[in-house]
């Protein structure tokens, strides 16, 4: 059994991540402001599986002392994707630099075995070369980009002079059960699924011709995992994706096919700093973390929509074979 400090828990990710490690018999404790976190998804957790504290990243104090007695630090609290940063890029560079520069420190000084940070794919930023490659040398494109590369930077630097073992995973578009299906700030996985069970056409940003790499949640769990143990991950960054895209016209292709719908989105105009395609390469997460990505698309959308169904009670036509 270890102990694992997860910020930003209370998350799309971090509510996934905390079910698997307490399911494993391990304990954990939850570090979040529920800016956008939800209680409600660690409600029926005992004190002894999880605890929470409520606090902001940026209190370095506060989250030094829920690190203690830690062996693991999982860091996903931040300012989440690019149309919010677009809109308030000093707020997400603030959580990202100051709040990655406390919880390593946290990490630093209570002597935590491996730090995790959730870094994204935007990093890589605009760059026509596809796969994108852990070699390859990062140019963001949006204040949420430049935000996450500041944290790599950070995990990499207190490696280097610290000697704490970091690990960074750049994750690609994760989607699954739990995220939030209600706001601006979510991904478009989530919209599509919210938009479909209202009976509403899923809005689509541009011609709907670029691409993204989707990995499940559930991928993404294992991938954390596996980065706490993993032999020389240390000091390390990984794509974490499935390694195969598909265009946003595409994706509502597959829903049609799924649902035995005909829905056309509705086209917006392209919003600014989104990258036009996605894809990773994923023989390094592969090789040094032992990471394999286990749930299709077609699969992991069922599942999706299986739980947003049950979760929003909402009435939606499901192929017969999941039901
Ligand atoms: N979802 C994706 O597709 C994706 C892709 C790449 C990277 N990421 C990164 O993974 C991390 C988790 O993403 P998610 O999708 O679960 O997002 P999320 O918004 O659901 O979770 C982030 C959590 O961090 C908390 N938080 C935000 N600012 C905080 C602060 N200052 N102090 C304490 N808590 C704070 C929020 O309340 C929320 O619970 C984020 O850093 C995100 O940038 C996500």
């Amino acid at each position: 059994m270890a102990k694992y400090l997860v910020t930003g828990g209370a998350g799309f990710i971090g509510t996934n991540l905390v079910e698997a490690l307490v399911a494993g018999g391990d304990k954990v404790v939850v570090y979040d402001d529920f800016r956008r976190g939800q209680r409600r998804n660690l409600q029926d957790y005992k004190q002894t599986e999880v605890r929470i504290v409520e606090g902001d990243v940026r209190d370095a104090k506060t989250l030094k002392r829920a690190a203690k007695g830690c062996d693991y630090l999982l860091h996903l609290a931040g300012v989440t994707g690019v149309p919010r940063s677009v809109k308030d890029p000093h707020e997400t560079l603030e959580v990202s630099s100051i709040g990655t520069l406390n919880a390593l420190t946290a990490a630093r000084d209570m002597k935590i075995k491996r730090f995790v940070y959730a870094s994204s794919c935007a990093v890589y930023g605009e760059s026509p070369i596809l796969p994108k490659e852990e070699v390859m040398l990062p140019a963001p494109y949006s204040p949420y980009g430049a935000a996450m590369l500041i944290g790599e930077d950070l995990a990499r630097v207190f490696y280097t002079t610290y000697r704490i073992e970091t690990v960074c995973l750049r994750l690609f578009n994760v989607y699954g059960p739990r995220e939030k299906p209600d706001d601006d700030d979510t991904g478009l996985m989530a919209r599509f699924i919210s938009a479909l069970l209202q009976g509403k056409p899923p809005q689509i940003y541009g011609d709907g011709k670029q691409s993204r790499d989707f990995v499940h949640v559930s991928d993404v769990v294992e991938a954390f995992r596996l980065a706490c143990t993993a032999p020389k991950a240390e000091g390390e960054v990984f794509n974490i994706a499935s390694g195969s895209r598909v265009s946003i016209t595409g994706l509502l292709a597959v829903f049609n096919q799924l649902l035995d719908l005909e829905v056309t989105g509705e086209f917006k105009d392209a919003r600014p700093a989104d990258v036009r395609h996605s894809l990773a390469e994923t023989i390094k997460a592969q090789e040094v973390l032992g990471f394999r990505p286990r749930v299709g698309l077609h699969e992991g959308i069922v599942k999706a929509m299986l739980w947003y169904r049950r979760a929003l009670g909402k009435s939606v036509k499901l192929p017969r074979s999941s039901t």
